[in-house]
């Protein structure tokens, strides 16, 4: 098979081959006032701004507009967007283009910050569904057809269902094209941050992906699983409820005017990478995957969990805690995407059969680093952190109420009962624990003094050092 084309790939070889004099930004001069080491200056060279032939991202009619549309047909979008702030900014652009100060947004419970934040520039006003526990990660799940059904009957009118597909555990379900269905029968809009699914295009094994079951919008960070640069991130528009023009409106202004060709080239690249992902290469990739967790799994006290989305893969080590497993696997150099009470996740490359990667020789590693504990000090024998499972819920208040309410900083121990005025979230995997308006339970406050204890790190409104978080002042009736 031949190499699909890369437009913007190939324009910005072309212009540095021309060796042209910079009077233009940016100010390194393609490198030559940078005191950067080599290997990172040799890349500025190719750091390029809207010059003749290069196109425009915010106005595509040249390069830019072509390797867009060749990543709208291989997703089968209508209108596909590359982004150069993560799915944060497609995730906001979205939101904005559905939403207005009022609306009702309905939106699973455990999604990721930029969500809430999001809601929280819009106004909009969230009805929260929680996500069941899923019991294979030990972390929240996916929403059910069902729990969509019974928040659509409440609010009929709402603007737009916000899913996460897949979790960041990798963890798909099976309601979702169910859901797409559903809200369409409703004339309701869903949005899809598919941030960990820009691969589900390759088709089985892999899930199926949210763009192929019907959603409107659907946002990829090609980054996390695709071999494209960090921020580089895709947006899918295939719809007659949202309007492209709409959400190309909010990504002109919340993007960059300056965006980087770096990190759009790379975007080019990585969809050239997974249009041309063969059968041969899935193959290779589930073979030797499998090799690798055989390997771990015959280490002693290591478990393994294979999750929907093959890429992903949990390792737990009986007997600790995910952050202690994740210090033991850093002491050796190896570095999991993420831990937690249980586990570390893995993410696995997206290897082809020209690639290779060190699996046998990272599988001793492990071994190693492992058999080095001394297991009679081992500190976390009963892990328990409580669930927070819940039924739909609102704010108490929304972001807006929250600017004009007085606030004060308590302890821990005394925070239940109160609305917490911001947001205070495990990063990662950035899922707020407690959400900036939201009613503070004995169970949030249980989770958080457990996470803290174990080690995990926190974004938002906590003073860790004082073990304080901080409250609305005002307290509300049970
Ligand atoms: C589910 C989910 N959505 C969105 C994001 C934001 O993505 P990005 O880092 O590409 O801005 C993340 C980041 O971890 C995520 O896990």
């Amino acid at each position: 098979m031949e190499s699909p084309e890369r437009p913007l790939v190939k324009a910005l070889l072309k212009f540095k081959e021309a060796d042209s004099v910079s009077f233009h930004v940016p100010g390194h001069k393609g490198g030559m006032l940078s005191s950067l080491p080599t290997e990172l200056r040799s890349m500025l060279r190719y750091d390029f701004t809207e010059l003749a032939g290069l196109d425009d991202l915010h106005e595509p009619d040249g390069v830019i507009k072509e390797a867009q549309q060749k990543l709208s047909s291989f997703y089968g979008s209508d209108h596909s967007f590359f982004l150069v702030n993560g799915s944060t900014v497609g995730n906001l652009a979205m939101i904005y283009a559905t939403c207005g100060a009022g609306d009702t947004i309905i939106v699973q419970r455990n999604a990721h910050k930029s969500v809430f934040h999001a809601i929280e520039l819009t106004g909009a006003k969230p009805v929260l569904v929680s996500a069941g526990l899923d019991r294979l990660t030990k972390t929240a799940g996916v929403m059910t057809v069902e729990q969509i059904g019974e928040a659509l009957e409440a609010y009929p009118n709402a603007k737009a269902v916000v899913i996460t597909h897949p979790t960041y555990y990798g963890t798909t379900g099976t309601d979702l094209e169910k859901t797409i269905g559903l809200c369409h029968t409703y004339g309701v809009p869903v949005l899809v941050d598919e941030a960990h699914g820009a691969h589900f295009v390759i088709g089985d094994p892999f899930p199926r992906s949210a763009l192929d079951m019907g959603a409107d919008v659907v946002v990829h960070s090609a980054h996390k699983t695709l071999p494209a640069m960090t921020m580089a991130s895709f947006l899918h528009v295939r719809s007659n409820l949202v309007s492209y023009e709409r959400v190309a409106h909010y990504l002109q202004m919340l993007q960059s005017s300056s965006p980087s060709y770096i990190l759009m080239a790379s975007l080019d690249d990585a969809r050239a990478y997974v249009e041309s992902y063969r059968e041969e290469d899935k193959a290779l990739f589930m073979e030797r995957r499998s090799v690798f967790i055989e390997r771990l799994t015959m280490i002693p006290r290591i478990q393994t969990v294979r999750v929907d989305d093959p890429l992903k893969l949990i390792i737990r080590l009986e007997g600790y805690s995910g952050f202690e497993l994740q210090r033991v696997l850093e002491a050796e150099g190896i570095y999991a995407e993420l831990a937690d009470p249980y586990q570390v996740l893995f993410v696995l490359p997206l290897l082809k059969v020209e690639s290779d990667y060190p699996f046998e020789e990272i599988s001793r590693k492990i071994e190693s680093a492992i058999a080095q504990l001394d297991h009679a000090d081992r500190t976390w024998s009963s892990i328990e952190v409580p669930s927070l499972d819940e039924e739909t819920s609102c704010l108490t208040y929304t972001a807006g109420q929250l600017t004009t309410m007085e606030t004060e900083w308590v302890p821990y121990e005394v925070a239940a009962g109160r609305v917490a005025a911001g947001s205070i979230i495990p990063y990662p995997p950035g899922i707020p624990l407690l959400i900036g308006g939201e009613k503070i339970r004995d169970k949030h406050i249980q989770s958080l003094m457990k996470l803290l204890q174990m080690g995990a790190k926190f974004q938002g409104s906590i003073r860790m050092n004082d073990e304080q978080i901080v409250v609305v002042k005002e307290e509300v009736e049970e």
